[in-house]
Order: C-alpha cells, then structure tokens, then sequence
C-alpha cells in the first residue's frame, strides 16, 4: 500500500486543480437528499466531496494519499487520509456515497453495507472495453462487461450505463460504467 501512496503523492504533488465533479454525479444529482451524511471515497481532490457539501450535504473525502488530502481546504468538507481497503466504512453510516475512477472490488460489499437503510450510491469507473484507451490499463482496475450490477447486487438499481460497443462508435460514453443504487428502506 506504501508504493500505491507514493505513487499517488506523486502525482498529486503535481496537480492542484480537483477537476470537474463526476458526470453521474451531475446527472443523477436530483436523487441526492437535501441533508446527510455523504462520502467521496478515493476522493483525490475531492471533487465530488465539494459537490456534495455545496449541495448541503455533510462530505467526508478519503484518500490514501495525504498529498491530495492536504489540498482539499473546502467549506462542508471533512477530509481524510485513509486506505480504504484497509479501513472501510462502518456499516450503517452514510446517505450518499460516491466512488468514481477507483475499483477495488472486495470493498464494494461494504460500500453497500456502509449505507443507511434508504442511502444512495453513485459509481463509475472504467470498463475493460474503453475504446478510447484512457484511464489504467491493469485489468484488475476495469469492469468487465455489467459488472457493477453483480458488485451491487443488494441495491435497487436507479440508473445503470455500460453502452459496449454496440451501433455507432463515435458516439455515446463508452469508457466509463455507471450505477445508481438505492439500498431498500427498511
Ligand atoms: C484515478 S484517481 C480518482 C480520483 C477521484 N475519485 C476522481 O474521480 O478524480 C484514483 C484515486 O484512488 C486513490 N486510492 C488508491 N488506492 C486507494 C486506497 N486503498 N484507499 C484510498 N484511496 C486510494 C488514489 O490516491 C487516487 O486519488
């Protein structure tokens, strides 16, 4: 885990700008709830955290890399080094959680967990099939084909996004998966 830190801080002693947030985040940003306890996990910058927290909700970033949590000076956001491998959610403890351009699949089962009975979740990440070629190329870091639905299979699905590489490839969003989810109320 030291050499993914390193490798991170090093990157991020180069980058100041967060970015843009999400494009499901916006998309799906009507589903959000008005007030909550919300999450940016693997945050980087912390993009998605600001969004969340100017959208009244209490953001918490982690991120393993302490060079990127050290930049993320943002009002509502809490931010924190952390693995989130090593240390995942409680269960039980956000409404809105977020991960975007990160996989890691044996903590997906508690990302669901981490979420309250109503609680949302947002991912998208790169698929093995990225026409484009951006994002990682280790394979342990793509999607197979409709794998976010197997990952999240305890969630209601609101939304789901895996286009492949089906009609005219020049258009559409191809190197990129999408899930919306709702854990059931109780
Ligand atoms: C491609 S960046 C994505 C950052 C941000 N979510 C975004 O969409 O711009 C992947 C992030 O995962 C973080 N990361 C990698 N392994 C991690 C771990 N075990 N725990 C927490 N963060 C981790 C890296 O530091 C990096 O910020």
């Amino acid at each position: 885990m030291n050499d993914t830190r390193d490798k991170w801080n090093r990157i991020y002693a180069d980058r100041t700008e967060p970015g843009a947030p999400a494009t499901a985040l916006v998309r799906y940003a009507h589903l959000l709830p008005a007030t909550g306890d919300a999450l940016d996990v693997a945050s980087g910058l912390g993009a998605n955290a600001r969004f969340l927290a100017d959208r009244g909700l209490a953001a918490q970033a982690w991120d393993v890399s302490d060079v990127a949590i050290t930049q993320i000076r943002h009002p509502g956001v809490t931010a924190s080094t952390r693995d989130v491998e090593a240390n995942p959610p409680a269960p039980d403890s956000f409404d809105v959680i977020v991960v975007s351009r990160f996989l890691d699949r044996p903590l997906c089962s508690h990302l669901a967990a981490a979420l309250r009975p109503g609680g949302l979740l947002i991912y998208q990440t790169f698929v093995i099939d990225k026409p484009e070629g951006v994002g990682p190329s280790n394979p342990d870091f793509l999607l197979r084909e409709g794998e976010l639905l197997e990952l999240f299979s305890g969630l209601t699905v609101l939304a789901f996004h895996d286009e492949g590489q089906v009609g005219d490839m020049a258009a559409g969003t191809r190197d990129e998966s999408i899930l919306v989810g709702r854990r059931p109320p109780n």
